[in-house]
């Protein structure tokens, strides 16, 4: 039997520079094949927002809605950790509703989750989630929930001295507890700096490959989701023709009379 990946696993991991891997899963039975794949980290990305809901952006998905995908995602998996994507101001408003949002993540299969941002208040929250027994995943760099500050969909990172704010923060989360940090949209070359720096793995989420770990979202991967598609991505499969293949066949059968067969009837 494998065994389960845990917040022990991952410090291994980085201390044997071992490169793990994170894929996002949203549903019960893609959840179950990615873990059979032997990935290490099941991420329920907020990004589902935009995948799975046909939201714009990631600001309209709410707690109650991560919960039902994060129970989905947690009982497909038995091998993989599972960290939930904390939605947009589900963390920001006061320590006291972080935690307990956190926690009905935990409550509900996740192993630990991920929040985005840095400064004083977001450490406060991590040192206070990791001593209630939350892991935590930081998440700097282009932030999707801070679009609108940060002016658009850019990459951060782009100067030496953007590179050592990015550091400084990340020594921050680090400090106050996180067990690694997605960085995403950084040019190879920062995050590289940033990962040589560091004692927590980071997570490249379009940052090059001199990261610990690489993270992508499950419909990028599977060549499912066709609104758009990141530079940094990869397209592994084509499920977008194999959905689309598979649904013009079942309506040509039906149409025709081809569906049931004698077999399919009781
Ligand atoms: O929402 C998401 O899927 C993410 C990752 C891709 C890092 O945050």
């Amino acid at each position: 039997m494998t065994k389960k990946i845990t917040v022990n696993t991952i410090k291994k991991y980085k201390a044997e520079n071992e490169k793990f891997s994170v894929l996002t899963a949203y549903d019960y039975s893609t959840a179950k094949y990615i873990d059979e794949a032997g990935i290490d980290v099941v991420l329920i990305g907020d990004s589902l927002a935009m995948t799975a809901l046909g939201y714009e952006t990631t600001h309209a998905i709410g707690v109650d809605e991560m919960l039902i995908f994060t129970k989905a995602v947690a009982k497909g998996v038995t091998h993989a950790m599972v960290v939930t994507d904390m939605p947009f101001l589900s963390y920001h408003t006061d320590i006291a509703s972080a935690i307990s949002n956190c926690g009905l993540m935990i409550k509900n299969g996740a192993n630990a989750v991920k929040i985005e941002g840095y400064g004083d208040y977001i450490t406060d929250v991590i040192k206070r989630l990791t001593q209630s027994g939350i892991p935590v995943v930081g998440h700097l760099g282009f932030t999707p929930q801070f679009v609108n500050t940060l002016g658009g969909y850019k990459i951060q990172g782009k100067t030496p001295e953007a590179v050592e704010e990015i550091l400084s923060q990340a020594k921050q989360l680090e400090k106050a507890g996180v067990f690694a940090v997605v960085l995403e949209m950084v040019p190879e070359s920062g995050a590289k700096y940033i990962t040589e720096n560091l004692s927590v793995p980071t997570i490249s989420c379009g940052a090059g490959r001199y990261c610990d770990a690489q993270v992508l979202v499950c419909d990028d991967v599977f060549g499912k989701f066709s609104d758009f598609k990141p530079k940094f991505a990869r397209k592994y499969g084509d499920m977008k023709s194999l959905i689309l293949e598979c649904a013009k066949k079942f309506n040509k059968d039906v149409k025709a009379g081809r569906f049931p067969s004698d077999e399919e009837v009781f």
